[in-house]
């Protein structure tokens, strides 16, 4: 722990960044959890601030609305420490979004196979707006992931369960020199 709040001096936040369907709103949770941070997860801020649902900001003020609400709530958020951050899949298609997240934390790519994130965000049971049919998902999958690259780490997703992730999240954070091998094994 006490690493954890050393680090967090420099870089506060961990930024969990992906395609639709990564599973960011769900294992935050339990990372945060795990390392006693806090979760925001950003999509529920801007629906909290903006007082509708995503596919409603989508349909009834566009996506430029939607987008110039996400880069507030992000420059908002980036001022915060000790935070475990889910952010929406277009979050990193946007360089200013990138360097905010770079000078204030790490992010982390929740790297899936194409074809799982279609199974798991068609599982997800809650309305997105850029999800029409399986060939653009694809295709918007394929011209993002140049952006989800650019992580400061990238954990494969498939076959593992959602504590798996969390402990291959913190066992890549402590190979970052952010916390000691030991002290991952007292967190987790
Ligand atoms: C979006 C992904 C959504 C949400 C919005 C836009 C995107 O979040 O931010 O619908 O551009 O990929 P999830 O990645 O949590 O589905």
């Amino acid at each position: 722990m006490t690493s954890f709040s050393n680090y967090a001096m420099e870089k506060k936040l961990i930024f969990l960044i992906g395609f639709m369907g990564s599973g960011k709103s769900t294992i935050g949770p339990v990372l945060a959890n795990a390392i006693g941070w806090h979760f925001i997860d950003l999509d529920l801020t801007i629906e909290q601030h903006v007082q509708l649902p995503i596919h409603e900001i989508f349909a009834l003020k566009g996506e430029s609305f939607f987008r110039a609400i996400e880069k507030e709530m992000l420059s908002h958020v980036s001022t915060m420490d000790n935070a475990v951050v889910a952010t929406g899949g277009g979050m990193s298609c946007d360089q200013e979004n990138r360097n905010l997240m770079h000078a204030s934390g790490i992010q982390i790519w929740l790297q899936w196979h194409p074809d799982n994130l279609l199974k798991n965000a068609k599982n997800a049971g809650h309305l997105r707006p850029l999800l029409k049919d399986d060939d653009s998902f694809l295709e918007l999958y394929y011209s993002r992931k140049q952006y989800y690259e650019t992580a400061d780490i990238i954990i494969s997703c498939d076959n593992l369960t959602i504590q798996d992730i969390v402990n291959t999240i913190l066992q890549s954070v402590t190979k970052y020199n952010i916390i000691d091998n030991d002290e991952v094994l007292d967190i987790v």
